[in-house]
């Protein structure tokens, strides 16, 4: 039979993670265990991830994610199949630290050893969460990401388009900034949008007058803070109704691009006429409710299934790569101990 115990490891951004995935034919993958060690707090004194800091704390923590992963899946060591781990993109020292100590149980396990990009672990969750049929249309938005790709096999990806600047997640976080929110900025700026009127403000939906899938966000934060500098100069502050209103107006203009670019995407992918069409969103962003049901809208306008998986498996995890890793190892792929870090590693 092929069946797969995998032991997973993730460690390309501020999250340190381990999990153990079973694969078996004919049944719903299983995930036994997913740790995550997140660092929030080792970064909130720098309003960013230093690299640095980042790579030093997965070094430190990974041992310990492995060894929580087992023993909460009740499985040992010798009943792992595969070790699967992030080999790229993402901040270089913390994919190095993944990548060595794979290396080393693989080698003192004698274990087979499998490097996964980490945006095909995002793109495959939704089968390892909802079993999803390929080919179907996927969105990934988070604070590192944002692009839209048809997934066609575990190692098969056409990329729509994506943004040409930055992140909506990175987007959300500035905005936070710029007004005194707290950080993570998404989950901020989302209670003070719901009290807010998004028409009072109007900014910008850049690229929406191009035939095509891509998006920019990076607009967006300049006219945020113009708009905020000068309620400052006329009121000589800003009040916490302002703060409400830049913040519904802002998430408005996300949500309404996001949306827009889904409907032209989801009409691309529907033109390769799937069976049952279906689009999944992973990462942070996809948190965000307005977002959220904007997305649905767009889906149930296109007959197309909204898939959302769980909110921590749509975040940085383990058990993405650990299945990703089943899935491409399944397709025949293998890594040895050559396997090198990718900071850059498109799909
Ligand atoms: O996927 P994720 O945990 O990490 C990566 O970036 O890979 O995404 C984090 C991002 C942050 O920028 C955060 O502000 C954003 O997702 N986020 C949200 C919400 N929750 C988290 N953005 C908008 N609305 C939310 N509710
Ligand atoms: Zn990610």
């Amino acid at each position: 039979n092929n069946d797969l115990t995998v032991l997973g490891l993730e460690s390309s951004c501020d999250d340190t993670a381990a999990a153990v995935v079973r694969v078996s034919d004919g049944q719903p993958p299983q995930i036994l265990s997913s740790v995550v060690f997140g660092q929030n707090d080792l970064h909130a004194d720098f309003g960013g991830v230093v690299p640095e800091i980042a790579a030093r704390a997965h070094a430190e923590k990974l041992d310990y994610c492995v060894r929580d992963a087992l023993q909460a899946s009740g499985t040992a060591l010798s009943d792992i199949d595969l070790i699967a781990v992030t080999a790229g993109p993402g901040l270089i020292g913390g994919v190095l630290s993944g990548v060595m100590c794979a290396k080393g149980i693989a080698a003192g396990a004698d274990l087979p050893l499998i490097g996964v990009n980490h945006l095909a672990g995002h793109a495959l969750t939704p089968r390892l969460t909802d079993q999803l049929t390929y080919p179907y249309l996927m969105l990934l938005v988070s604070g590192g990401h944002c692009q839209f790709l048809i997934v066609h096999s575990p190692t098969g990806f056409t990329r729509v388009g994506g943004t040409i600047d930055d992140a909506p997640g990175e987007a959300f976080d500035k905005t936070a900034r710029l007004l005194g929110l707290s950080q993570p900025g998404g989950p901020s700026v989302e209670v003070r949008a719901k009290l807010g009127d998004p028409k009072r403000f109007r900014f910008p939906r850049p690229l929406l007058d191009r035939d095509d899938c891509d998006l920019s966000f990076s607009g967006l934060k300049t006219a945020l803070l113009r708009t905020r500098d000068t309620i400052i100069t006329e009121q000589g502050g800003l009040r916490q109704q302002d703060v409400n209103d830049l913040c519904a107006g802002f998430q408005a203009a996300v949500t309404d691009t996001l949306a827009a670019k889904t409907r032209r995407a989801l009409r691309k992918y529907l033109q390769k006429a799937p069976q049952s069409p279906a689009i999944a969103v992973a990462g942070g962003v996809a948190a965000n409710q307005a977002i959220r049901s904007a997305l649905e809208t767009a889906a149930a306008e296109h007959d197309t299934a909204f898939v959302a998986p769980p909110l921590a498996l749509c975040t940085d995890n383990a058990a993405m790569i650990a299945y990703a890793g089943a899935e491409v190892f399944s397709a025949g792929e293998r890594s040895d101990m050559t396997l090198a870090a990718r900071p850059r590693w498109p799909l």
